[in-house]
């Protein structure tokens, strides 16, 4: 599927900004802790929009301007500094761009320029973590800075979670003694496809947008019988799954494994007319 990647939010914090010059195409914000990301059109629009942030949340210290798409394996953006309160960061403890994000209860220190993090994921997040038991075997793939592994272990579970990036497998690793369930995670810094501990789990979640389908065959070797794996994708608006089911029964059939699919989640707005979802599978 050839879609270029336009930002529809689901908005974190509601704006209006009246008056200003930021009335362009593009023009929003996402608050990750108290860094301002914002999305403008031009260095003007963006610094509009810093007046609006600055005058509406005083906790900012902080705002980067999105300065490429999401890109390369890490999933990073590159960002321009927009404004900065220097007594701010200082007061912070941490550096210009670190912040600590507070999310269903859990906090997570990252660094937007360092490691992936999508605050407007966290209705995603919560409802596979609600999903989970206690004493399930969970297993994050493409896990971040550990908002979902963080968020299963929270339920009891036993968790292990997979990163290529060792800035989020370093932030994951400081945020599970931060939320105090580092008895029960454990993070590996390493390629999903180079991950072999020759273990099994009982849930599988894959949260890599565009490319998880690409690694399905890890998790089949992965998943336990019985267990079930959270695959993301993006399919069109009309028929968001269909695309993606296929692929997974014909993968499932390569791997010689039985597979049911038990649910169909929409994560958020991807793109014109496209979708980023979630395909919930069990493996028979
Ligand atoms: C879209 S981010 C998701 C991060 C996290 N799950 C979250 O929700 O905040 C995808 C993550 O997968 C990692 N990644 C991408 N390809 C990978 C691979 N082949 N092996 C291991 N990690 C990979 C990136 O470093 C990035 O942190």
């Amino acid at each position: 599927m050839n879609m270029k990647k336009t930002k529809k939010r689901v908005k974190v914090v509601k704006m209006d900004v009246k008056k200003s010059a930021a009335r362009g195409k593009r023009r929003s914000f996402d608050l990750i802790g108290d860094v301002a990301v914002v999305e403008a059109d031009s260095r003007a629009q963006a610094q509009a929009l810093a007046r609006h942030i600055i005058a509406t949340c005083p906790q900012v210290k902080c705002m980067l301007r999105e300065e490429s798409a999401v890109k390369g394996k890490f999933r990073l953006q590159a960002y321009q500094l927009v404004w900065q309160d220097r007594a701010k960061i200082r007061q912070s403890g941490l550096g210009p761009t670190e912040t600590v994000h507070r999310e269903h209860g859990c906090s997570y220190l990252l660094d937007v320029r360092k490691a992936f993090f999508n605050p407007r994921e966290a209705t995603i997040r919560q409802a596979l973590a609600s999903l989970v038991l206690p004493g399930e075997r969970v297993l994050v793939l493409f896990c971040g800075v550990g908002p979902y592994a963080i968020l299963c272990a929270k339920r009891g579970a036993v968790v292990a979670g997979v990163d290529a990036n060792p800035a989020a497998i370093r932030y994951a690793e400081a945020n599970a003694r931060k939320n105090k369930v580092h008895d029960r995670v454990q993070f590996v810094c390493a390629d999903v496809r180079a991950f072999h501990r020759g273990e099994t789990y009982d849930r599988v979640i894959m949260p890599l947008g565009t490319a998880a389908v690409e690694y399905i065959q890890e998790a089949f070797r992965l998943c336990e019988k019985g267990g079930t794996i959270h695959c993301f994708g993006v399919g069109p608006e009309a028929s968001p799954f269909k695309e993606m089911e296929a692929r997974i029964a014909r993968e499932a059939r390569r791997a010689g494994v039985r597979v049911r699919f038990t649910g169909r989640r929409i994560v958020l707005p991807y793109a014109p007319r496209a979708v980023k979802v979630c395909v919930d599978v069990q493996v028979l």
